[in-house]
This record gives structure tokens, C-alpha cells and sequence, in this order.
């Protein structure tokens, strides 16, 4: 039987974002999780957003939230230039971090923030809701009992359109971009599949006049013999979806953040080489992406690495290693390696 919380995590938010909305809304009622402050640049915006979202704490600076010793962790959605600047002030005050996507603007301030993480001795890690989801702890099942016999090509792929109008993501110093925001999540999912650290990578990109790639499409090589390709887009009708192909069968999955009847929770599987061999549908529970995240940030906090479904430190090193090499390429053309 599930033991009863001993107490919810206190949670403080950086940044009155719009994807603090999400994660506020999907995590109201927990009894792990308990969103109690908010802090914004501007203390009219966060009493606002605040009010608005029915958190009990506003705070016009965020020194303010961190120098609140009840606060236990912070939730970083800020532009992602200063994930790494906020994710070590929050370490170094004693907080846990569970930072969005990208973990960083590069590798070298991810290896910063992991760095203050252990001199800490807190938890910093990377949001990526999906992992959590019940369809993608099914899909590692899968893998794990070689269901579709050793992986040999992933493709994954994310893309959604988004209007030219202001959105940080167009912007280039604050490390914006459709390979830093979307993707990351193909880049996420291949490592996870792959299971180790990729050796070199190859990329092509389209570029908007902001000067941030719009579309990307990319090449990750894996010493054991996966071979993934990557796509990503900011101009496209929205759409999420991977195909990993092993010697013995094929899997589908959307890899979606948030399942539900309109986006269904299941993995498709053929356990067979042939062409027309039956796909079966295996159903997997619905899930709020931020909901299962959030709680198992508890259960890390609380219990330690053994529970956590989420990227690891070295696997959000590779994946911030791996998105600086697909930048590196689509600008120059070239094969680039990946140094660990
Ligand atoms: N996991 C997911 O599925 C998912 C989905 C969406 C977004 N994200 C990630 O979440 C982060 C935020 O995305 P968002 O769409 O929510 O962004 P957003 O609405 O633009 O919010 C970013 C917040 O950062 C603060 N900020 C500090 N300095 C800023 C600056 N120079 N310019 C703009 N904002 C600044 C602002 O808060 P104050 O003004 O209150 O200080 C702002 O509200 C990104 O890293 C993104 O990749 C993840």
C-alpha cells in the first residue's frame, strides 16, 4: 500500500510564465506538491498572477523567493539565457530546481549548474513531462525486454506553428530557436532510447530573420549502433510523433506531455519483420504531463534517484551537448563530434 506524503513540497516559481499557468493548474489538489509563491521582475504582475491563480505568496523580485528559507524548491520557466543563471542562485540558496527545457543555453552552463547541484547537495533537474507519462514508461518496458529486438534507426519528430510576435523563442539572446525549444524533445527521446552517450552528429537548418534556426532537421550517431534522425520546426502544422525500428519490429508513440481521449495514451507495437504484420495497440493510463512530473519531483526530493523517470544528469549533459553540436553543424555543414 502507497505510504501517505509526509508533507507536501513547497514549491516557489520563477517567473510569472505562461507555462506557469500549466503547471500551477495541473498540480492544484496534490497532496505531494504545494504551489505556494510566485515571483515576477515586477511585484504588480506577480500579486496579479498570483491572485489570478490562487497562489498564497507574490514576490517582486526573485532574490526575495529565494532568500525565503520555507520554500524547499523553485520551478524555472524562465527564458532559457537565464535557466542556468537562476537554477544555480536557487542552488546555492538551498533549493531543489526542477528547470524546463532546455536545461541551459549550452553544455558548458549545464556542467555549471550540475556542478552547484552537488556542492549543494540538491537536486537540479530537467522538466521533460512526457517521461513521467504512463505510455513512456511503457515504451521503456518494451525496450528493456527487447520487444522489438535490438533498436537500429529512431525517428522522432516535434514541430507546431508559431506566429512571428514577440515570443522569446524568436529570440536569439535569449537562446531561442526550434532546436533549443522543440527540439529538445526528439533530442531527449533518442537519448533515452539509445540508452548512451552519442558520438557525433549532422544538420541542416532554416533559419527566420531573427537569426534562430525555424525548422532543423538532424543526424545522431550512438556507439552501439543507433542511428536517429531528428526534426524540429516552428512553421508547421503541430505534430509530435516517433518510430523506433528495432531487427524484430517497429514502435510508434507521440511521446506526448499530456494524454487524454483526444490525445490517446498508447504505444503502437509489431512484433514482427513483415510488412503486414498486425500492430497492436497497447493502452496506457491518461495523465496530466505536469501532474506526473511534478509529483515525481517529490518523490526524487524525497526519496532519491531510484524513483526518478525523468533525464538524469548525463543524460541532460548529452542532451545539451548533443543540441550544441546539431547547432554547430546546421551552421557550418560539417559532421561534428561530440567530446564527453
Ligand atoms: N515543458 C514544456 O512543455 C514547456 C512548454 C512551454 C514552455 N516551456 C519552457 O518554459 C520556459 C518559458 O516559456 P514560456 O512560453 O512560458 O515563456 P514566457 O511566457 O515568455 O515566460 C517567461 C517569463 O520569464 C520572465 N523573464 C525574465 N526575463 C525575461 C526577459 N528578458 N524576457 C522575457 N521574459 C523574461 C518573465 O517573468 P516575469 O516578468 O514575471 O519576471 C516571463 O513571464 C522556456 O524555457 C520554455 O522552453 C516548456
Amino acid at each position: 500500500m502507497m505510504s501517505a506524503p509526509e508533507k507536501p513540497l513547497r514549491i516557489g516559481v520563477l517567473g510569472a510564465a505562461n507555462i506557469a499557468r500549466a503547471f500551477i493548474t495541473a498540480l492544484r489538489g496534490s497532496t505531494k506538491v504545494d504551489i505556494c509563491a510566485v515571483a515576477s521582475r515586477n511585484a504588480e504582475k506577480a500579486a496579479a498572477f498570483c491572485k489570478e491563480n490562487g497562489i498564497a505568496h507574490s514576490f517582486g523580485s526573485y532574490e526575495a523567493m529565494l532568500a525565503d528559507s520555507s520554500i524547499e524548491a523553485v520551478y524555472n520557466p524562465l527564458p532559457n539565457n537565464l535557466h542556468a543563471e537562476w537554477s544555480i542562485k536557487a542552488a546555492n540558496a538551498g533549493k531543489h530546481v526542477l528547470c524546463e527545457k532546455p536545461f541551459a543555453a549550452n553544455s558548458v552552463e549545464t556542467k555549471a549548474m550540475f556542478d552547484a547541484a552537488a556542492a549543494n547537495k540538491v537536486y537540479v533537474v530537467e522538466a521533460y513531462p512526457y517521461r513521467a507519462q504512463p505510455q513512456t514508461i511503457k515504451l521503456a518496458e518494451l525496450l528493456r525486454e527487447r520487444a522489438i529486438g535490438k533498436v537500429q534507426l529512431i525517428q522522432a519528430s516535434f514541430g507546431f506553428p508559431l506566429p512571428v510576435n514577440g515570443n522569446i523563442r524568436w529570440d536569439p539572446s535569449l537562446a531561442g530557436g526550434a532546436l533549443m525549444d522543440a527540439g529538445s524533445y526528439p533530442v531527449s527521446l533518442v537519448r533515452m532510447i539509445a540508452g548512451e552517450r552519442p558520438t557525433r552528429v549532422h544538420a541542416m537548418a532554416r533559419f527566420a530573420d531573427s537569426g534562430v534556426d525555424r525548422t532543423l532537421i538532424g543526424s545522431i550517431d550512438f556507439p552501439g549502433g543507433v542511428m536517429a534522425q531528428i526534426s524540429c520546426s516552428f512553421g508547421t502544422a503541430r505534430h509530435r510523433h516517433a518510430m523506433i525500428i528495432g531487427d524484430a519490429g517497429s514502435i510508434e508513440t507521440a511521446y506526448y506531455n499530456d494524454t487524454s481521449d483526444k490525445l490517446p495514451p498508447h504505444v503502437i507495437i509489431k512484433r514482427s519483420i513483415a510488412f503486414d504484420a498486425p500492430r497492436e495497440i497497447i493502452e496506457c493510463a491518461a495523465a496530466p504531463g505536469f501532474r506526473v512530473q511534478g509529483e515525481a519531483f517529490y518523490d526524487l526530493v524525497r526519496d532519491g534517484w531510484a524513483s526518478w523517470p525523468g533525464a538524469t544528469p548525463e543524460e541532460t549533459t548529452d542532451i545539451m551537448l548533443t543540441i550544441d553540436a546539431l547547432a554547430a553543424s546546421a551552421r557550418d555543414g560539417k559532421v561534428v563530434a561530440i567530446q564527453h
